[in-house]
């Protein structure tokens, strides 16, 4: 069992918010998306995030890999979905959203490339090791000019074990550089206001361009 299931198993989702995020509402205009886009949302969990973008006239994509936050976010918004069995795990359907029950690295939704794509807590989720292959699947499963916002939280690396695993913009910057145009949209310091014994910590917000 990977920790992500014994934490939803065990309702350790401290990750999960009541309403949107506001990374996601002050930012996503931005991006300048038309509403009829396809967003993808890697590691989705049961995120609200997905119920803003359908406001904004998206159609949204959700890959989580544990039945239980699936089945929750259907349940929660007391809608049900159409399942349909596939190799790589369920799909859920409803008019505007569909959700992976599957894993990220192995998945090929029928709705990809998608052009927009919105990642809240997914790489950060990620041991420090399959960073790369995320990078990778995000390539396979988006257009060649699509733009993301991405959410990332830095720390100093000896004082916590993840998740979430901090990321530094140095390794920002390896990482999609390559690939990706990088702009940072926030900083925020939130030394103060976390909970956890940090001496720093702070969120940063990017768009992530495709070029
Ligand atoms: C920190 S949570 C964030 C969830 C959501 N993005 C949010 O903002 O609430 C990370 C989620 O990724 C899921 N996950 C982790 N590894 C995964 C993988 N390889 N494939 C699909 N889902 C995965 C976990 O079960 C968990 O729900």
């Amino acid at each position: 069992m990977s920790i992500w299931h014994q934490r939803w198993d065990e309702n350790r989702i401290g990750f999960h918010r009541s309403e949107a995020n506001p990374t996601l509402t002050d930012h996503w205009a931005k991006l300048g998306h038309e509403s009829s886009t396809d967003v993808l949302v890697p590691l989705c969990g049961k995120s609200l995030d997905m119920h803003w973008l359908i406001e904004q006239g998206h159609c949204v994509t959700g890959i989580e890999f544990v039945e239980k936050a699936v089945v929750q976010f259907f349940q929660d918004c007391s809608v049900a979905p159409i399942l349909e069995s596939r190799n790589e795990g369920t799909k859920y359907s409803t008019g505007d959203i569909k959700i992976y029950q599957a894993d990220f690295f192995q998945v090929q939704p029928d709705e990809s490339p998608f052009s927009a794509w919105y990642d809240r807590a997914a790489l950060v989720a990620l041991p420090p090791s399959l960073r790369t292959q995320y990078v990778d699947q995000l390539r396979k499963l988006t257009t060649p000019d699509a733009k993301g916002l991405m959410v990332t939280f830095d720390y100093p690396k000896e004082e916590m074990q993840g998740p979430p695993f901090a990321l530094s913009d140095d390794e920002v910057k390896e990482l999609f550089a390559p690939y990706f145009t990088i702009e940072r949209l926030q900083f925020t310091d939130l030394t103060e206001e976390e909970e956890r014994d940090l001496s720093r910590c702070s969120l940063s917000v990017f768009v992530l361009t495709r070029r």
